[in-house]
């Protein structure tokens, strides 16, 4: 059977908000275009690929240990919109 992947949202509400809707540790804030527009110049790609490895205050894969990369995404996508 295959796994149904959770929403953006899902994955947000249970893993990401925690540090993302106040900005815990100098995380960039949810749906915060200021905090957001540099590293969206980035690209997609490469903020999905920092997600999963990791950075300074940011846990690999956001403590989501058993989330895919597309679940990542879209957990990355609904907090910049
Ligand atoms: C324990 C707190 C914490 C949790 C939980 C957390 N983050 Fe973060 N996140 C951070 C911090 C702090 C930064 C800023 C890191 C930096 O720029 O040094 C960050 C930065 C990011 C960035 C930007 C990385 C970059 O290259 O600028 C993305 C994307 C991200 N988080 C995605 C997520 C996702 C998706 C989740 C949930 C699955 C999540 N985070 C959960 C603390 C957290």
């Amino acid at each position: 059977m295959v796994k149904k992947s959770r929403s953006g949202e899902s994955v947000y509400t249970t893993s990401c908000a925690g540090c993302h809707s106040i900005g815990v540790a100098g995380a960039p804030k949810s749906n915060n275009k200021s905090d957001w527009a540099p590293r969206l110049k980035r690209g997609m790609d490469d903020l999905v690929k920092v997600a999963i490895s990791g950075k300074g205050a940011m846990p690999p894969k956001g403590t989501c240990d058993t989330c895919s990369a597309d679940e990542l995404r879209a957990a990355i996508e609904h907090m910049t919109k």
